[in-house]
């Protein structure tokens, strides 16, 4: 045999033995780690999803807090997932993995469409109940419910500015979202709160896409192109902080009278520094501690309501005392 073919023969060998190994060590560590993932499984009682609208959102971070505390106490794993900004064919995807995965319950908002109605059926075949949280799905086969009210919460924010402002007032208002079905119902509410009230109209209503700058961009065009407009309402977590930047960039003459949702720090402040009149209450840390609670509830065999409303109320600067608040009825 010739140096040179020796040389082309070691050549191969010495290849294939690296190229085997190295596979040996990938597969491994897959199997080690599937069987990581099984010893999870045999640690915990149950394996609950919280599917959320947007992952890094801080409302929704108030929600998975919540939950996860108590998930903790009650030795259930807890998974937070969700898209990275508002997408909601991803969350019905990541619904149907969760529901391929067998987990044994899912948290997620109502969300609209034929889809959602179908993988709870779907999850409800396989025995995988299902909570909407933070906003409901009634007409779905979902088990139950929690969070707020949000007709009453719309109601509410109507009725504030109705106590406290006189003369015309011109609304503009900024959603989250329009197929969002917790802002259908908070613009049904305020709507309808001020429906006999013929001094108050609506003059124009945009989208944020749950963002703050959305909520910035969508109030500058509604202030350019209605300049009547006087008062302002953010009806999701971070449009109140948007809003505010909004009216700054455009600076009217007349700053307007702004009501928001939620209580985030920022939104907080924005109340103190008198740029924000007034914020509805939302109590997304107890949402997330009661739908493990519920959840927990149901897998033992207990009755649980259909709808839990988790409470809301309307925050002023008079209700604030060092960035803390006084919220009446506050149950944190
Ligand atoms: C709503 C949530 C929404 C969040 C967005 C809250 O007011 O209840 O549905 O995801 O605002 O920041």
């Amino acid at each position: 045999m010739s140096r040179l073919k020796k040389y082309f023969i070691y050549g191969c060998s010495l290849s294939m033995f690296l190229i085997s190994f190295l596979l040996m060590i990938y597969y491994g560590k897959e199997t080690f780690y599937l069987e990581g993932q099984l010893n999870n499984k045999k640690v915990y009682d149950y394996h609950f999803v919280l599917i959320t609208e947007e992952v890094g959102n801080d409302y929704w971070r108030l929600i998975e807090s919540g939950a996860r505390e108590q998930a903790l106490a009650n030795n259930v794993y807890l998974e937070y997932i969700g898209p990275e900004q508002a997408d909601l064919k991803e969350r019905l995807n990541t619904f149907d993995r969760m529901i391929a995965a067998n987990v044994d319950g899912i948290f997620i908002q109502g969300l609209p469409g034929n889809r959602f109605t179908y993988l709870v059926e779907k999850a409800k075949d396989q025995s995988i109940p299902v909570a909407t949280i933070d906003a409901d799905a009634p007409e779905s086969a979902r088990n139950f419910y929690v969070g707020t009210d949000n007709y009453q919460a719309g109601y509410l924010a109507g009725k504030t500015l109705i106590k406290h402002t006189s003369g015309t007032i011109n609304i503009g208002i900024i959603v989250g979202s329009m197929e969002s079905l917790n802002q259908q119902l908070r613009l049904k509410g305020l709507k309808e709160a001020i429906a006999s009230v013929k001094r108050i109209k609506i003059i124009s209503i945009d989208e944020s896409t749950i963002s703050e700058i959305g909520a910035a961009q969508a109030t500058y065009a509604l202030l350019k192109n209605n300049p009547e407009i006087n008062a302002l309402f953010g009806l999701s977590a971070l449009d109140g902080i948007g809003i505010v930047q909004g009216v700054e960039e455009m600076n009217p003459s007349n700053y307007p009278f702004i009501v928001a949702f939620d209580t985030l720090p920022e939104t907080i402040s924005l109340i103190e520094k008198d740029k924000i009149f007034a914020t509805v209450v939302q109590y997304p840390n107890q949402m997330g501690r009661q739908a493990i609670e519920l959840m927990l509830n149901l897998k033992n065999n207990q009755a649980v309501d259909a709808f839990n409303y988790t409470n809301t109320g309307v925050l002023l600067k008079s209700d604030i005392t060092n960035g803390g608040i006084l919220a009446k009825g506050d149950p944190n």
